[in-house]
């Protein structure tokens, strides 16, 4: 199965939704975080990313961040009443503002807290949990503890982005740690991390072949039709073909985020932000991605992408990317 990563402030259901209008090839998308709220309500605007009557055709799992029990188990019963049969826990954020309250990867620190809030957490959870770990906060060999942690509880799923903390989206992968730890994980892996063309994909699968599950994040946005490649649904595709189904992705993309943001500056930096990813399309990524950066106006942003998605060649069949895709937040 392929699960689609979260990715805050790209894989909400705006683009959840357009991508699913064109291409195919995910299961299952995690939502990105809901903040556990200071006090017992939840802001709408975060429930509204995981209601199922939104997400139809890329069903999605809801994510929590945070460490209170109490309010994890409140949210949970609402997640329930809206229909959610699981609920994914967020033990990977690096922000560090997040990791010094304990929460997200900064919890790895602490394998005894994170015992003692399971114990709290799972007796009252109506509803089944999934965590998304990394390998540890400051060092991948904490992970050897935290597996013992995970196992002595009933988890859906463990998915594993084999970074630490501090290393945020960057630099090595642990695998060499993973590789050791793997098979004392008693719950079902899903993989998270690097999975950005064929060949990162038949690297890692063939490392493990145990793991069935496989979620993708930056690879699907710097190229939408991976997903397709990947579960052998498309082989080259006619490359006009490609070209107009991210044409229409593209339209669909700019509809929702219109419909959500209204302002045209909020529209403008989203779509730039969209574009730091969807300019690896083309084989001049870094001049397109420069142009756009510089541009302040949105009615001029838009046909200038309009011409790039028409007439740029594109680099993206197999996904290749050659350059790391550098984005804010
Ligand atoms: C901009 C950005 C935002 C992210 N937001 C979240 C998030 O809300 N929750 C989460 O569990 N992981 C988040 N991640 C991590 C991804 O889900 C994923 O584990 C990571 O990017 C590695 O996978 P990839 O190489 O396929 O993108 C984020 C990553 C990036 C780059």
């Amino acid at each position: 199965m392929l699960l689609l990563a979260p990715l805050q402030g790209y894989t909400e259901v705006e683009f959840r939704r357009a991508w699913s209008a064109v291409f195919t090839g995910i299961d299952l998308a995690v939502s990105p975080f809901i903040p556990l709220a200071e006090g017992a309500r939840f802001k709408d605007k975060h429930l509204r990313d995981v209601l199922p009557n939104q997400n139809k055709r890329l069903p999605v799992i809801p994510q929590v961040l945070g460490s209170d029990p109490a309010k994890f188990v409140n949210l949970a019963k609402r997640l329930q009443d809206l229909g959610h049969k699981t609920v994914n826990w967020n033990l990977g954020c690096p922000k560090r503002s997040v990791a010094r309250k304990k929460r997200g990867s900064g919890m790895l620190a602490y394998p005894e807290l994170l015992r003692s809030t399971l114990e709290k957490l799972i007796p009252n959870l109506p509803i089944g949990l999934s965590i998304k770990t990394r390998l540890g906060f400051e060092a991948p060999e904490e992970f050897f503890d935290l597996v013992k942690v995970y196992n002595d509880f009933p988890l859906q799923s463990l998915i594993i982005h084999p970074r630490t903390g501090i290393q945020q989206y960057e630099g090595e992968m642990h695998l060499r740690t993973l590789d050791l730890s793997i098979h004392e994980i008693k719950h079902p892996v899903v993989f998270s991390g690097d999975v950005k063309d064929m060949q990162s994909f038949r690297a890692l699968s063939g490392r493990y072949p145990q793991i069935d599950d496989w979620m993708i994040g930056r690879g699907v946005i710097s190229n939408p039709v991976l997903p397709e490649i990947i579960i052998g649904k498309k082989g080259v595709e006619d490359i006009e073909v490609l070209r107009m189904r991210q044409i229409y992705f593209h339209d669909e993309l700019y509809c929702e985020i219109r419909a959500k943001l209204e302002r045209t500056k909020n529209i403008l930096n989203k779509m730039k932000d969209y574009w730091s990813y969807f300019s690896l399309w083309f084989t001049e990524s870094d001049k397109i991605f420069f142009t756009l950066s510089r541009m302040h106006n949105l009615d001029e942003f838009m046909k200038v992408t309009k011409r790039i998605l028409n007439e740029q060649p594109l680099s993206v069949i197999e996904g290749r990317s050659n350059r790391q895709v550098k984005i804010g937040g």
